[in-house]
Formats: C-alpha cells, sequence, structure tokens
C-alpha cells in the first residue's frame, strides 16, 4: 500500500540544514498495523508528513498503491487527504473558533458530502472516541486529552483508506490510550485500514504487525511482535 524508497529529508537553513531522515525504506501493507517508534526528533512526523503529502522529500521515493507520489500536484495531495489518507496531528492542528462537531465536519464538506450526512458522521466519529458529551464545545473548552480525541474522530470520519497518526495517545490516560488503540485496531482488522502511527507508547507495542525503530534518522531494526 506504501513503499518508500531510499527517502532522505533535509530541512534547509544558511548556515545548519538538519537531516531528519536518511535513507529509509519502507514496505507497509494494506491492512496493516505498523508502528513507528524511537527518541524524541529521530524523524517520526517527519516521516508522517512526507507520506501525507505535507511536506516534499529531498530524495528518494514514496509510492502510494503502487504510484508514485513525487508529481502528485497539492490540490491532489489536498483532495486525497479529504478522503483516503486520515492524518492525526501531534498537536491536533483544530482549529480553534470551530466547535468539536464543527471541526470534525469540516474536511466532510469540503470534499462534498452533504450538510446532514457529514454531521451525522462527525457526530458518530466524536462518540466513538467517547465524546458524546462535548460536540459543541469549543477546543479551549477541552482538555489536552480531549482536543486529542476530536483529532482523531475528524480523521476516522472520512473513512480513509490509510490512518496517519503522529503519537496519537500522547495526551491520553492509559485507559482513554487503550481504548483508542483498540478502535484504531479495529478500522485496520475490520475495515482494512493501512494504518501508520507514530508513539512512544509501549502499550501500544501489542497491536503493530510491524514495528519501525528509527534511530539518528535511519531505520535501526523492524520487528514483527
Ligand atoms: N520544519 C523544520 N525545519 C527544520 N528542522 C526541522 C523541521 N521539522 C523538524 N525538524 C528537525 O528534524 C528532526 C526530526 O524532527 P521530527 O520529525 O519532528 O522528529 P520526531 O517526530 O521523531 O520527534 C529534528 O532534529 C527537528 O529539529
Ligand atoms: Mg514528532
Amino acid at each position: 500500500m506504501i513503499q518508500v524508497v531510499n527517502l532522505e529529508k533535509t530541512y534547509p537553513h544558511p548556515t545548519k540544514p538538519v537531516t531528519a531522515l536518511r535513507g529509509i525504506s519502507l514496505t507497509i501493507k494494506k491492512g496493516s498495523f505498523s508502528l513507528l517508534m524511537g527518541p524524541s526528533g529521530c524523524g517520526k512526523s517527519t516521516l508522517l508528513n512526507l507520506i501525507g503529502g505535507l511536506d516534499h522529500p529531498t530524495t528518494g521515493e514514496i509510492f502510494i498503491a503502487g504510484k508514485p507520489t513525487r508529481d502528485f500536484t497539492d490540490t491532489e495531495w489536498t483532495a486525497l487527504r479529504r478522503s483516503e489518507i486520515g492524518m492525526i496531528f501531534q498537536f491536533f492542528n483544530l482549529l480553534p473558533m470551530l466547535n468539536a462537531l464543527e471541526n470534525v465536519s469540516l474536511p466532510l464538506l469540503l470534499r462534498g458530502d452533504r450538510s446532514v450526512e457529514a454531521r451525522e458522521k462527525a457526530r458518530d466519529a466524536l462518540v466513538g472516541v467517547g465524546l458524546e458529551s462535548r460536540l459543541e464545545h469549543l477546543p479551549s473548552a477541552l482538555s489536552g486529552g480531549e482536543m486529542q480525541r476530536v483529532a482523531i474522530a475528524r480523521a476516522d470520519a472520512i473513512c480513509p483508506k490509510i490512518l496517519l497518526a503522529d503519537e496519537p495517545t500522547g495526551n491520553l490516560d492509559s485507559k482513554t490510550g487503550e481504548d483508542i488503540l483498540r478502535l484504531l485496531a479495529s478500522r485496520s482488522q475490520q475495515s482494512g485500514v493501512t494504518i501508520l502511527l507514530a508513539t512512544h507508547s509501549k502499550q501500544a507495542i501489542s497491536y503493530g504487525d510491524q514495528v519501525i525503530h528509527l534511530k539518528d534518522s535511519q531505520i535501526d531494526r523492524i520487528e514483527e511482535p
């Protein structure tokens, strides 16, 4: 489903460019649940952003469903992220003026879902992450863990084929984190969603089909627990 070949990413800087990824090659099978682990700064978010088309590799290739992504336009990437690639951001990226239901509905409306349907899907996704009592709250009235769950619901509501999740349980207590991991695992097992999830959580390991360990911008090892 996702193939990464010899990927390298260097962030330019006049005096101190940073190479965040070097020589990364990976295969992520359709419907699998892959974990991305490694110390802070090892390149996890960079890799997720490149696979989601939010930034471009310096060299190397990413194939999604067999297609090279190098020539995708920003418009094509945007359309993909509204329908096929769900992204859960490390820092949520919720819109502060929109309540939970509106935040989750927005990508659905932007891709052309009818407004009644969009609200329905958004509500279901929020109920799925345990936020039925927070539908009309603004992000500023939510705890970090609740904002994180809104961000998870927003990615889930589009029914993506690929889900890229950046430390989605980082702000959750272990019980809620476990519920979220179980929800995501059911998306891969029952709906065939391909999941790549960056995490520090040991709790997550038992859900992974493969664990990709990054270290110093490179793949240290890949385990199949
Ligand atoms: N936009 C950016 N500009 C410059 N350097 C960046 C940028 N984003 C990340 N980096 C650097 O790239 C490296 C990898 O960062 P990141 O992918 O965020 O790691 P992780 O998610 O594993 O903590 C770090 O050294 C970080 O400082
Ligand atoms: Mg990160």
